[in-house]
């Protein structure tokens, strides 16, 4: 198994996993000094393309945007998210993330379950492709965003779920938006870490939108703590560049070549 993967694996009971989303070099490069995971998610759809949901996003895109992030990356273990429709059987499955891992050098790759596709993560897994599951709230199969696991029922079809994508060979699964008493009893039943987003502080780890976390994507639920508002930033940046050009001062003798 792949070093990188093994040291995601040990930290689970132990130390917390940090990952983050990025998609290009210049996040990257900042990540990769504090980040355990690094994710190409397919948020990029809404976040970058403005997209209403991630099922557009295709595969050439996430391979463009992971190409720009790869260069970015010297530590941290860098996943990417398979677009809707690249998975759907074991076929296309292999085909498309031997094509991920090749062009973009990726370590590992993400899929989301619809409950019952733990054979593509066997399969994957069988041909050397580590594999991150995805449960809970799963934006590719679900239409509408809702908390799962609030009743005993949903919890044992989310602990049943765990358990398969587990058995399947995956190396980690993303709980979202799984409620606390779920995603604490899932992460203790399961042996790989769990790395929650909107899942609660039992979670072995923690990802979430690196743009929602900055304050840039206007996209906050409950679950984003905006750790700072870049947007504001920008705006006031680009305000003094406007206002200094207009009124002559900007560039200076100091920005000009002589
Ligand atoms: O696409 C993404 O960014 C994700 C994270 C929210 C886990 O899947």
């Amino acid at each position: 198994m792949n070093k990188k993967i093994q040291k995601i694996i040990s930290k689970k009971n132990r130390v917390k996993i940090v990952c983050l989303t990025a998609y290009s070099k210049s996040i990257a490069k900042i990540l990769d000094k504090y980040c355990d995971i690094v994710l190409v998610g397919d948020s990029m759809a809404n976040v970058l393309y403005g997209l209403t949901n991630t099922h557009k996003i295709s595969l050439t895109n996430m391979i463009q945007h992971s190409k720009s992030v790869k260069l970015g990356i010297k530590k941290s273990l860098m996943v990417v998210d398979m677009p809707k429709g690249t998975y759907s059987n074991k076929k296309n499955a292999k085909k498309n993330a031997r094509l991920l891992k090749k062009i973009t050098g990726c370590d590992a790759v993400k899929i989301e379950s619809n409950k019952k596709n733990f054979n593509i993560i066997s399969e994957l897994v069988r041909s050397n492709i580590p594999v991150m599951g995805h449960i809970g709230y799963t934006p590719q199969f679900n239409k509408k965003f809702r908390i799962e696991g609030s009743s005993n029922i949903e919890i044992k079809k989310l602990l049943k779920e765990a358990i398969e994508i587990q058995n399947a060979g995956a190396f980690s699964i993303v709980l979202e938006c799984i409620a606390s008493k779920a995603s604490k009893l899932i992460t203790q039943k399961v042996k790989i870490p769990t790395i929650g987003i909107g899942s609660s502080s039992y979670c072995d780890g923690q990802i979430l939108v690196t743009d929602d976390m900055l304050g840039l994507s206007g996209f906050y639920p409950k679950f984003v703590k905006k750790y700072a508002q870049l947007n504001r930033v920008i705006e006031k940046a680009i305000k003094k560049y406007t206002k200094e050009i207009k009124l002559k001062k900007f560039p200076t003798n100091k920005n000009l070549f002589q």
